[in-house]
């Protein structure tokens, strides 16, 4: 049996899984988001320890003594800063924060980090943080030791060991993306060498074993493997088997991500597109990332007083976009605006705007954010045949219908079951316990394929032609 952790930004889920990859047994524990400030958002490394308690004891009582190996995924690029003794400095700057927007801007204007990372230096990466935090806290800054990813942390408390893995690494902007390796040029130019950086190794490789004290706790065999994991879209990807070129999927998450798989490293940072290792090893992926889609809907859900759900569900039948639009950029912009200070906007009120109409423009702003990253990819010359469609925006017949139509692609539906983050860590695992490969990533039994209303073809492509001029004129407002 094997187990996958996805530390998720809303809450950790845990899944449990046997040899055959059936899911046995899964729990989640809810994290909430702390925002001191406006751009700021944090969360504390403790309380993820105790959501990783409450997950691990609950899927003990399914009886883990078969127990060979637990894969972890997790939300990328935040910052642990780690004193000499491991200690936790200061709460997590998560992937989603933007105060370091200047200090990326700066990093981004020396050539060497998009040559060598592959990416522009966003302002929620990982970098910029640490030159943030030694502008601002430089009595942190003098006492940070190791720096680790989210995940990472996990794997410190699970193991003893400071390792991380390829795609969450390729995330620092510190990370050499072709070689796979740490880059000494990267990090020194923010003050740090490797000896603050964890080990390295691939997702579906041994990264440590379960401490005994824990083993004891849950009742584990001696010597659980723990394996590399990924980033959670990365690991995402190996949950639903997007791991092979041409393979692609859309995840409907607290963050929005379009994400392809690709056989070698193709980066082109000027389009904003993401070029990243994947979990696997000799594989790379491309992604355009958003910084809020479920993040918008739940936005919106909380300012009328509605269930997201109960707004989704009286949507009935799709309709073409009407006048309102909706910029869903709450905390800034990554694919393809790159920018920290845009923020998002309903224009096109009129009296008739219901609250129906209103929803309809939510969910039409984070789609037509999707298509942009669709022709951000297609700008490097990555084509989408056919998408699968993960994340709890899933849930949603009505944003499913939309994203077929408004992207022209076939949208593939999973059978029930959770394809995501810790699924793809699970599988992670076993690859980790038994040597296996990239041949047990096998796509889902597909429940339903969503086709594109092709009679609404036109008016979704007027719908992000108007999204596209708000867009324009409201960036630097
Ligand atoms: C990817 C990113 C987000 C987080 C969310 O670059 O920032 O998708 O990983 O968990």
């Amino acid at each position: 049996m094997y187990i996958g952790l996805d530390l998720g930004t809303s809450g950790l889920k845990g899944v449990l899984i046997d040899a055959e990859q059936r899911v046995v047994a899964e729990a989640t524990a809810p994290l909430t988001v702390s925002r001191p400030a406006e751009g700021f958002s944090e969360q504390a490394p403790a309380d993820w320890i105790g959501a990783a308690e409450a997950v691990m004891d609950r899927l003990a009582a399914a009886g883990l003594g078969e127990l060979r190996g637990i894969g972890l995924s997790g939300q990328m690029h935040g910052s642990v800063l780690l004193d000499d003794s491991d200690q936790v400095l200061r709460p997590c700057i998560l992937w989603n924060d933007s105060r370091a927007h200047a200090e990326a801007a700066a990093m981004d204007g020396d050539p060497a980090f998009r040559a060598i990372s592959g990416n522009i230096v966003f302002p929620g990466f990982t970098a910029p943080k640490l030159a943030w935090v030694a502008k601002h806290e430089p009595d942190i800054r003098a006492r940070v030791a190791k720096v680790l990813l989210p995940k990472d942390y996990l794997r410190l408390w699970l193991t003893g060991e400071h390792v991380s893995d390829m795609s969450d690494a390729a995330g620092t902007a510190w990370f050499d993306t072709a070689k796979r390796d740490w880059s000494d040029d990267l990090l020194a130019a923010t003050g740090l060498d490797r000896s603050h950086m964890p080990s390295l190794v691939e997702g579906s490789a041994v990264s440590g074993h379960v401490r005994d004290v824990l083993a004891d706790r849950w009742g584990l065999p001696k010597g659980v493997v723990v394996a590399g994991g990924g980033g959670d879209n990365a690991a995402s990807g190996v949950g639903v088997g997007v791991v092979r070129a041409g393979e692609a999927f859309v995840s409907l998450g607290t963050s929005g991500v379009l994400f392809a798989a690709n056989d070698g490293y193709q980066p082109d940072p000027a389009t904003a597109v993401h070029t990243f290792c994947h979990a696997l090893p000799n594989t790379w992926h491309q992604m355009g990332v958003i910084l809020a889609a479920t993040d918008a809907l739940n936005w919106y859900a909380r300012l009328v007083g509605a269930e997201a759900a109960v707004l989704t569900g009286e949507l009935g039948p799709l309709q073409a976009p009407g006048k309102t639009v909706f910029l869903p950029y709450l905390g800034g912009e990554r694919t393809p605006l790159n920018s920290a200070s845009v923020r998002g906007a309903f224009t096109g009120l009129e009296h008739a705007t219901d609250r129906a109409a209103a929803t309809r423009a939510v969910l039409e702003g984070v789609t037509f954010a999707i298509r942009d990253s669709r022709d951000a990819l297609a700008a490097t010359g990555t084509q989408l045949q056919q998408l699968l469609a993960v994340g709890g925006g899933t849930r949603s017949d009505y944003w499913l219908r939309l994203i077929a139509t408004a992207l022209d692609v076939p949208v593939q539906l999973p059978v029930a079951g959770d394809f995501g983050g810790a699924f793809g860590a699970a599988r992670l695992a076993l690859m980790a316990a038994t040597g296996a490969g990239a041949e047990i990533a096998t796509l889902p039994q597909i429940e339903r394929v969503v086709e594109p209303d092709r009679s609404l073809k036109d008016a979704m492509d007027a719908g992000h032609a108007r999204f596209r001029a708000a867009q324009m004129q409201l960036k630097d407002l």
